[in-house]
Formats: structure tokens, C-alpha cells, sequence
């Protein structure tokens, strides 16, 4: 399930001496740049400055020792001998990291990108402080690789890309095309298939790249199951159900893209169900009484059905993205403070029930499908969230992000898979 990128990287046959001095000197560089590790220090301590500087000097030192003794570059190729196994330490985790400081970001300007929704363009909306744009998700034992847009184009040249699911998928479908059409000259060239503006209901949105003939397409589906009207001689209080066995009926529409991007979960709450007079229904009957975690858990294995049934393993890769953690404090989780860094400590929001069910659901299927576990990394990300700088400042909003900011970062990690595997047909 988790990618070897550190392997790859060293073993592969284009790799040459200046890559790879570059890559230690990166290395060493963000660490001593970092300034939230995943155990929670919060700067490098002396000791590790001062091993930093040493070993700077080392390399240094070793470096031109080799020019001077060997002054055929191809020859150190070969001679330059870091023990691989001190930089390449077995399995790359993506998602165990940290987020370091990096002045190339952001990627886009959304004021420049028609497909990214004004609620989400936090400088437009007023936002002054430009710290948050400026932060990098580092993995431990790798690099995401840098953002290569005209890569990418090619890569997804006569593909479907299919986001399904709430808004945060809505945001990562904007995202994304915000970041892919700074490598498009005509802008006229990108457009939605029906002409339809961006709007929070919206079920469908298709958005065309027509000089390289792929669509990124958006399904607004909340729960993946189907929604529909209560039954005959239920009690009052219910006026819709959710069917846990049964998959939303757009999910005909998903089938057949080469990439499926699945979320849900903001909306498995009381107020989103019980309070609005949704209830669960199964095998033909209510079951009103049932936790919103055990109908969560049945929902996601109707959706594990679907896929291991009606989508091909051949041709689609499939991803599901985990909770996207909020930032919601106070007593009654109702204020939102948005603050201009991110948070040292994560205070327990690296992890959710919602992510547990998913990873777990997702690794018992026969098909393959990668869990984008972004929850550890974004529970840092206190400073990112739209919080008052949206369309509507009277909302304050700690659920979802900024654009250009976090979901971004989804994307990268979403190509670093699709360049990893070599392509989409396999
Ligand atoms: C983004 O683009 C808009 C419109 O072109 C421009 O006014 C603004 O200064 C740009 N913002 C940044 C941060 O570059
Ligand atoms: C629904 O029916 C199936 C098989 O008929 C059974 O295994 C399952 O436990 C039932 N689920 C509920 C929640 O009643
Ligand atoms: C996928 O490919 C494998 C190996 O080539 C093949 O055995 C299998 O039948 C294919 N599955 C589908 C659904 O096409
Ligand atoms: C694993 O999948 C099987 C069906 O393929 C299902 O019966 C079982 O309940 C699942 N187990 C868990 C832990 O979800």
C-alpha cells in the first residue's frame, strides 16, 4: 500500500551525481528548516544544528576532495560513496512528515483561475498574512516530487479524473484544475462541459482540458449511499432516510473513469442527520437507533461491494481520501480561530474514527485502493482554513481551506502516485 519512492529514486538509471548531492543537501537543508517534526519539538535543538553544520562541512570537505582527486565528473559518479542505506531507508510513508517552509509556494493564483469558487480564495476575501501559503508537506524518508505541471498534462492526456464525494472533494477538484491550468496558455482552451458555474449544491461539474482531451469531473455525492424518502408509517421525526446497502444512484456515472478520487464524512454528524430528520434504513427497514459510526462503517462497505463489483482494477485507480481534519474550538466545537501558523501539536486531530473505518474497510477489498490519509498531516494546519475570509464572512469557516493551500498539497501527493506507478493503463 505504501510507496518505495526512496528506492526508485536511487535506483533509477537517470539519476546523476549532482541529483543526488542535491537531494542529501535538500536533506539536510530541511532539517535544519523544519520547524514542526512529527514528535512535536518545535525547533531543531543545538545539538542537531551543530551535527548539521558538521556534516555540511563533511560533505563539503569530501566533495572537493574527490574533484581534486579525481577530476573526470563521470568517475565520481561512480566514487562518491554515501552508503545508499544511510539516505534510503526502506518504505516511504507519504503521509508521515512534517510541513517545512518553502518561498516557491503557492502553486497558482486563484484571483487567476476561473474554476476556483470566490468562498475559497481567502486573499480575494481580505486575508492579509501570506504565511500559510508558504509551507511544504515533507515525508519522512522522501521527497513529494516538485510540481511539474506539463508533466501531469501529458500524464492525464485522453483520461477521465472523477472527484466523488462532499465539499472538501469539490475544493481538491478546484485545486486541482487551478493547478493544472497555469500550464495552459489558452484558458479558453479549459471549460465545463455544460457551461455551469461553481455552486454548492451542484451535483455535477465536468471540466475539460481540451488541448490534451482529459475531463476532471466532480460528483457531489455526501454520504455515497443513497439518500431517499422515508417509509410508509414511519414515525414523524423522520422525513428522509439513508440506505446503507445501496450506492448513490450517480454512482453509474463513476464506474468507468481511470481515476476515482472518493471522501465522505463532514456529514456523518447529528446536526447533518438526525437534527435534519435523516435516519438509516437497511435491508428495506429503519434503524433508528443505529450509532452514526456503525451505519458510517456499513455505508463504506456497500461503497467496497460496489467498487470490487462494478469498477475495473485494469483500468481505474482508485483513491479514498480520510478525514479531512476541522479546526473547530471552544465548549460546543462552534469557534473558529484561524491562527497564522500552524499548530506544534496536532492535540489528538491526527486521528479520527472516520479514518479508522476507511483504512480498515479499504484494506480488506480485493481491489486495490489507496488511502490519501491526509488527516495526520492537515490536523497541523490550523492557519489554512477559509475561517471569515470567504463569500460570506458573517459564517466563520474552520472545515474548509484556502486556495491556493492544503488541498494543493493532496494533489501533489496524488501525482506522486500516478508518476509512481508508470501511467494509469497498466
Ligand atoms: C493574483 O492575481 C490578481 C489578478 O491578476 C492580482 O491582482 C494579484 O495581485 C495577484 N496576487 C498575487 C499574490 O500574486
Ligand atoms: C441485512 O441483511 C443481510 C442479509 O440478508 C444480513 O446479513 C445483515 O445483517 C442485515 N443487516 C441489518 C442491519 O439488518
Ligand atoms: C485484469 O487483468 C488480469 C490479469 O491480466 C485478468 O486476469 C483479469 O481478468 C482482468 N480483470 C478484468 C476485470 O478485466
Ligand atoms: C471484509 O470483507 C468481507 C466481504 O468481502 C465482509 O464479509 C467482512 O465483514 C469484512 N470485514 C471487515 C472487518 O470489514
Amino acid at each position: 500500500m505504501w510507496l518505495n519512492l526512496e528506492d526508485k529514486m536511487v535506483s533509477g538509471s537517470d539519476l546523476s551525481t549532482f541529483r543526488h548531492l542535491k537531494k542529501i543537501y535538500r536533506r539536510v537543508f530541511s532539517f535544519g528548516n523544519s520547524i514542526f517534526v512529527g514528535s512535536n519539538s518545535f525547533f531543531p535543538s543545538i545539538n542537531e544544528l551543530v551535527a548539521v553544520g558538521s556534516l555540511l562541512t563533511f560533505l563539503l570537505a569530501v566533495t572537493c576532495a574527490y574533484f581534486y582527486l579525481f577530476p573526470n565528473s563521470h568517475q565520481i559518479a561512480r566514487g562518491y560513496a554515501i552508503p545508499s542505506s544511510v539516505y534510503s531507508i526502506g518504505k516511504c510513508n507519504l503521509f508521515e512528515g512534517k510541513w517545512v517552509i518553502d518561498g516557491s509556494y503557492p502553486l497558482y493564483n486563484a484571483s487567476e483561475c476561473p474554476f476556483a469558487e470566490q468562498g475559497f480564495n481567502c486573499l480575494a476575501n481580505g486575508r492579509k498574512d501570506e504565511g500559510y501559503l508558504k509551507w511544504r508537506w515533507k515525508p519522512k524518508n522522501c521527497d513529494i516530487p516538485r510540481f511539474n505541471v506539463h508533466v501531469i498534462l501529458e500524464h492525464l492526456r485522453g483520461k477521465r479524473l472523477v472527484f466523488v464525494g462532499d465539499s472538501l472533494s469539490r475544493t481538491q477538484w478546484e485545486s486541482l484544475i487551478c493547478m493544472l491550468i497555469t500550464g495552459i496558455a489558452d484558458k479558453k482552451a479549459v471549460y465545463e462541459v455544460n457551461g455551469n458555474q461553481i455552486t454548492k449544491q451542484i451535483r455535477f461539474l465536468g471540466v475539460k482540458f481540451s488541448t490534451y482531451d482529459f475531463t476532471v469531473e466532480y460528483y457531489r455525492s455526501v454520504f455515497l449511499v443513497l439518500p431517499g424518502p422515508p417509509p410508509r408509517q414511519a414515525p414523524k421525526r423522520v422525513k428522509s432516510t439513508l440506505r446503507l446497502d445501496k450506492l448513490d444512484d450517480v454512482s453509474k456515472e463513476w464506474a468507468d473513469a481511470d481515476i476515482l478520487i472518493f471522501n465522505t464524512g463532514h456529514w456523518w454528524t447529528k446536526t447533518k442527520l438526525f437534527q435534519m430528520g435523516s435516519y438509516f434504513q437497511m435491508n428495506g427497514s429503519l434503524k433508528l437507533g443505529m450509532p452514526i459510526m456503525t451505519a458510517f462503517e456499513k455505508a463504506l462497505n456497500a461503497w467496497a461491494s460496489w467498487v470490487d463489483s462494478a469498477v475495473n482494477p485494469n483500468k481505474t485507480l482508485i483513491f479514498f481520501r480520510t478525514f479531512e481534519s476541522s479546526h473547530w474550538s471552544g465548549g460546543k466545537r462552534n469557534t473558529c480561530k484561524v491562527s497564522r501558523h500552524p499548530m506544534s501539536r496536532t492535540k489528538g486531530r491526527e486521528r479520527s474514527p472516520i479514518s479508522d473505518i476507511i483504512i480498515k474497510v479499504v484494506k480488506n477489498m480485493s481491489a486495490h485502493v489507496t488511502p490519501l490519509h491526509v488527516t495526520p498531516m492537515v490536523a497541523y494546519r490550523s492557519d489554512a482554513h477559509v475561517g471569515t475570509w470567504s463569500d460570506d464572512p458573517t459564517v466563520p469557516d474552520c472545515s474548509h481551506w484556502c486556495l491556493p493551500g492544503v488541498p494543493d498539497m493532496w494533489n501533489e501527493i496524488l501525482f506522486t502516485y500516478l508518476l509512481d506507478k508508470g501511467g494509469i493503463s497498466p
